[in-house]
């Protein structure tokens, strides 16, 4: 029987960056080739070793700081990145060497989801859903019903995208990544930057995503309240590395009490010594 879960086994991503000048110091042409000559190569483990399972059904939270290797964990299920080392596999099928039946079962929204910006929202969904062999009827039908559940008002759906805000223009990515009615949707900080209500919109929104069909939804965030309330399983990342794993009554109860209601915070600070509502955006 093929396992109907998302297995991700002992996953590495490196990147290798050359060292940049020293800043603050001017440097002659000479100078500069013989430093480029010597500059060592910097090694950054995105994702280091990083095993994880989903079963179907479940939202599991990625929370970790900037740079911690959130992004570039999506990017390597997305099919967007190759690993060094390591298995995805969802259904049986594997990203490397089934990646094209992986990017049918899959959708992954980001912030920095591409658009025709000079088109409406609307045409850009139509376009996207017939590539995936929807009609532009019952596409545009099936946008509408998710974008009144998402909040947006969709009689700004004939309005070109570069005059949404950024918040509508992530609630079209999402409408758009549903309309196919993926059976793996990566959320990629699917809330960042969205004013109060919106935030409210969308994770409500998340939450109800699996009563209309079976899907594994897997999101990243660095918001601590949306990963305790959303999240049936959450992992801390940290340097690539996951750092604790759990659901969220069990990281809580992780962390020692002195009588003090512990949160997801406190559990996030204990283990990483970073306070993330220092480093958001
Ligand atoms: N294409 C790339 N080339 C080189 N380094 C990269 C590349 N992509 C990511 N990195 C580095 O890998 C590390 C992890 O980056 P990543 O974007 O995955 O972090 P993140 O957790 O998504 O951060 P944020 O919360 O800011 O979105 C960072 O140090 C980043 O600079
Ligand atoms: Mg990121």
């Amino acid at each position: 029987m093929m396992p109907n879960r998302l297995i991700v086994d002992r996953l590495v991503k490196h990147f290798h960056r050359k060292q940049p000048y020293p800043q603050n110091i001017q440097l002659t042409s000479l100078q500069k080739i013989r430093h480029r000559l010597r500059r060592k190569k910097e090694v950054i483990k995105a994702v280091d070793n990083v095993s994880f399972q989903v079963a179907m059904g479940e939202i599991y939270g990625i929370l970790g700081a900037n740079g911690s290797g959130k992004s570039t964990l999506i990017r390597l299920i997305s099919t967007l990145l190759l690993p060094d080392s390591g298995q995805i596999s969802f259904f049986g099928y594997d990203v490397v060497n089934d990646s094209f039946k992986f990017r049918q079962m899959i959708n992954r929204v980001s912030v920095e989801a591409s658009f025709f910006k000079r088109l409406s929202s609307e045409e850009n969904l139509i376009h996207s859903a017939r590539l995936y062999g929807l009609s532009a009827r019952d596409a545009r039908e099936k946008a509408e019903k998710i974008l009144v559940r998402l909040g947006f008002d969709s009689t700004r759906m004939d309005e070109m995208m570069e005059d949404l805000s950024r918040g509508m223009q992530q609630k079209i990515a999402i409408a758009r990544a549903l309309l196919t009615s993926p059976i793996l949707l990566l959320l990629d900080e699917p809330t960042t930057g969205l004013d109060p209500k919106s935030k409210r919109d969308v994770q409500r929104f998340i939450s109800e995503i699996r009563e209309d069909h079976d899907v594994v939804v897997l999101l990243t965030t660095h918001d601590m309240v949306e990963a305790e309330t959303l999240c049936d399983h959450i992992s801390i990342i940290d340097n690539g590395k996951f750092i604790a794993t759990g659901t969220p009554k069990e990281l809580i109860a992780q962390i020692s009490t002195q009588g003090d209601k512990v949160t997801l915070e406190d559990v996030f600070i204990e283990l990483t010594g970073k306070d993330l509502t220092e480093d958001v955006e």
